[in-house]
């Protein structure tokens, strides 16, 4: 978007307060100059009338949709818009994204800036508050969130109860699920529907949710590869005390390695916010009920674990482990023209770019592999981007490397396997999600959600009583076969695999 259009929307913005309704229905002769101009006009053949719809910041609002009605009462038009490839459902301030372009800006801030210069810490104040903190603003606020650390021991015995090889995003989910039932003065259903109106409630669940996330993952890391957990030490910085949880074992005074500490901030700083992406959507979705914080981000969480969004740096690293070496990578390319492969960290719904996160987390891996050892599979990684961006299927689909495609490659030089690639996705981008809570509560146009449906379904039937129904139309019921059931079916003889 241009400065003088950036300027409009601002000052789109401004106006707002004083606009009126969305919709005027129309005649021919009341159709002005300037109605013209900020208005869509639509005409609608079944009936013949005009409508003349407002734009606003470039949006025109979908109720103004249902003014347009073939009959008295019929409801008027719905927009359709399967998975929101073109729907906005709130105004915010926290980041902004251009796509065609790959700009993304925190607050304002070039993403590149900040993560240049900034600190996760420091960018975790900008997107919850708003601005750059001032010295003693940074260290209040670090001090809160590197003292709300510590977890219950139940929930540390709740955590230990998991299956040895328990997938570290199923404990996150559930973990900080269960934190909620540990502060019921942050539970609506017990302490009063208006709770999150005051910010001092808010603030307190949002120290204890940055605070714990860490201490949360690298429980569920300890737990799987079997050493004690950890507690956290308040004193050291916020992915310093991550990694020192993560691989302390009995040395006396465990340092974890400052370039890892480094490159893990940048990682966090990139991975913070990106608007109204599935699991923030997610977010926002949840706490539109007015549930608590703790139930909402977990159920965001599960939106991100999912191999299309924050599970597909786990995906990425699958893809690269299968193709092996360059010479497979030709073959690749083509099985993913041919639809029978998809490209894993390639493409994204809003970036027709280069995702600008990739081009520094690719300056970051090398500078991880001049620490660590070279990650083989970048041979791999860059041979893919390659051929795929000077392909025609790539280039006039405007596939670019996304976040993902090369964060992966980092983890696994640093010691994660891929199931925790999500898990250390889920600890940045928690901040995101509550800097959109906090904005969802302070906004007065924000309601439940709840989107519409076309329905194409039965239309009327009367209820038949078993014995009077022919067998009934359904989809497989064949499923995957589990120890118990094969045993199952050995006892009874029934053919259940
Ligand atoms: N590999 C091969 N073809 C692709 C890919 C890909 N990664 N992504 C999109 N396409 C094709 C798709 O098949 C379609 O082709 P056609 O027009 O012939 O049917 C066209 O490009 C448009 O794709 P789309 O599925 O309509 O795009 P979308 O906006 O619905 O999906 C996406 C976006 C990110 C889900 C998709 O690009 C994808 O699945 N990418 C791989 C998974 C991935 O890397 N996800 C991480 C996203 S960034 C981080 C995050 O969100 O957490």
């Amino acid at each position: 978007m241009s400065h003088i259009s950036r300027l409009n929307v601002i000052s789109g913005h401004l106006k707002d307060e004083q606009e009126e309704e969305y919709v005027d229905e129309l005649t021919s002769n009341n159709v002005n100059a300037d109605a013209k101009k900020e208005t869509l006009t639509v005409i609608d053949n079944r009936t013949g009338k005009q409508y003349n719809i407002k734009i606003k910041n470039q949006t025109i609002s979908a109720l103004a949709f249902r003014e347009i009605s073939e009959q008295k009462g019929d409801n008027g038009l719905v927009v359709y818009d399967p998975a929101f490839q073109n729907t906005a459902v709130v105004t915010s301030t926290i980041t902004y994204i251009d796509g065609d372009k790959g700009i993304l800006r925190y607050r304002g801030f070039p993403i590149e800036e900040l993560a240049e210069r900034s600190s996760f810490l420091e960018v975790a104040y900008l997107l919850i508050n708003g601005n750059l903190p001032n010295k003693s603003q940074l260290d209040g606020w670090s001090h809160k969130i590197m003292t709300h650390t510590f977890l219950h021991e139940n929930l540390v015995g709740l955590m230990k109860s998991f299956r040895y090889d328990a997938h570290p995003m199923g404990m996150l989910i559930s973990t900080v699920a269960a934190l909620g039932t540990f502060y019921p003065e942050a539970n609506p259903a017990l302490a009063g529907q208006d709770i999150f109106k005051s910010e001092n409630v808010r603030n307190k669940q949002m120290f204890r949710i940055i605070g714990k996330l860490p201490t949360i993952a690298a429980c569920a890391w300890r737990h799987r590869i079997g050493r004690p957990y950890n507690t956290p030490v308040n004193h050291l910085g916020y992915t310093e005390n991550f990694l020192y949880m993560l691989d302390k074992l009995s040395e006396q005074d465990y340092k974890p390695n400052p370039v890892l500490c480094r490159a893990l901030e940048i990682l966090f700083i990139l991975h913070a916010d990106h608007e109204l992406n599935c699991s923030t959507a997610a977010m926002r979705h949840i706490s539109s009920s007015n549930t608590d914080p703790y139930t909402a981000v977990a159920g965001a969480a599960g939106a991100l674990y999912g191999p299309l969004h924050g599970g597909a740096n786990e995906a990425v690293l699958d893809m690269l482990q299968q193709i092996g070496t360059k010479e497979n990578v030709g073959q690749f390319v083509a099985d993913v023209k041919a639809k029978k492969k998809k490209l894993m960290g390639f493409g994204h719904r809003i970036y027709k770019n280069y995702d600008p996160r990739a081009k520094i987390v690719r300056r970051v891996a090398y500078e991880v592999f001049e620490s660590l050892g070279k990650e083989p599979l970048i041979e791999v990684a860059t041979e893919l981007e390659r051929q795929a961006l000077n392909d025609e299927y790539f280039v006039t689909r405007k596939l670019y490397p996304n976040v993902d495609f090369y964060s992966g490659l980092i983890y696994k030089a640093m010691g994660f396997p891929t199931d925790m690639f999500p898990v250390l996705f889920t600890i940045p981008r928690a901040v995101g999600w509550l800097a959109h809570w906090i904005e969802h509560h302070e906004d007065p146009e924000t309601k439940i959600y709840r989107p519409r449906q076309v329905y194409k379904g039965e239309w009327f039937r009367n209820y038949v009583p078993i014995e009077g129904r022919p067998p009934a139309k359904v989809r497989t019921q064949e499923s995957y076969s589990s120890a118990t059931t094969k045993r199952y079916s050995k006892v009874t003889g029934s053919g259940a695999q």
